[in-house]
């Protein structure tokens, strides 16, 4: 099944605080956004990678496609101003003949070839799949005067990451009610909850994280010297 891969690479990286956006920083002499592509390249599941990024870092990603050989990166597209908005400007840019569509964000360089199958085979069977893991400390809501209302549930609870992994027409549907209804979402997969699809859960591991903060790069870098896969 023809099963393209949409990079979200717009972001201007304001929590690391670096001076270039945190997807171009180097992970053992090369940048986060290569080590997460590569990942995809090797996949012999995917057959196109899309890129969104902002007008300002199109060359430079370009010439990294081109120096690390990434054949299936065959379209940059432009980013916007939410995350929401790059991924939905490059669900425009599909490959007519998609049926799957791998949302992953451009700094999580540490997906295992295993994680994206099993979410390929997942989606191809429920609609959507969402590679998460289980929740390891007590989670409490809080209220605005700085008091605890209540603990949830630890059981039920998950930390979704990406790879989410959608049929395309779900995901495309899902991207039009939000835009008609003005709804805001972090992930993809809760745009698809709200057409009541439950997407499958495919479980991960702790070492995807999303290099969010400059204390990440400690853990990534300890990571990428181990990761073989
Ligand atoms: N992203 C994007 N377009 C945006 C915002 C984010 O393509 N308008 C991408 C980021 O480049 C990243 C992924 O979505 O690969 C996850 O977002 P996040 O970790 O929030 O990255 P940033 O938005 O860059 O970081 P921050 O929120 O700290 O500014
Ligand atoms: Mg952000």
């Amino acid at each position: 099944m023809f099963t393209s891969v949409i990079i979200p690479a717009a972001g201007a990286g304001e929590r690391m605080g670096a001076a270039v956006s945190k997807q171009f920083l180097l992970l053992l002499g090369k940048p986060i956004i290569i080590h997460t592509l590569e990942r995809f390249q090797m996949c012999g599941a995917v057959n196109e990678i899309i890129i969104a990024v902002q007008p300002s870092s199109r060359q430079q990603v370009e010439s990294l496609i081109g120096e690390f050989h990434l054949s299936k990166a065959t379209k940059i597209v432009e980013g916007g101003k939410r995350r929401q908005d790059s991924v939905s400007n490059a669900l425009s840019h599909l490959h007519p003949q998609a049926e799957i569509v791998i949302v992953h964000d451009a700094v999580r360089p540490f997906i295992r070839q295993k994680v994206i199958l099993d979410s390929i085979d997942k989606a191809i069977s429920f609609s959507a799949a969402v590679v998460a893991v289980r929740v390891k400390d007590t989670i409490k809501v809080g209220t605005d005067e700085g008091r605890f209302e209540r603990t949830l549930d630890r059981s039920v609870l998950w930390l979704a990451q990406t790879p989410q992994t959608f049929r395309r027409q779900v995901l495309i549907d899902a991207y039009e009610k939000a835009s008609r209804e003005r709804i805001d979402a972090t992930d993809d997969a809760s745009l698809v909850e709200l057409l009541n699809i439950r997407p499958a859960i495919v479980e991960g591991s702790f070492e995807n994280i999303k290099i969010t903060t400059p204390d990440d790069l400690d853990f990534a870098d300890v990571v990428a010297r181990r990761f073989r896969d």
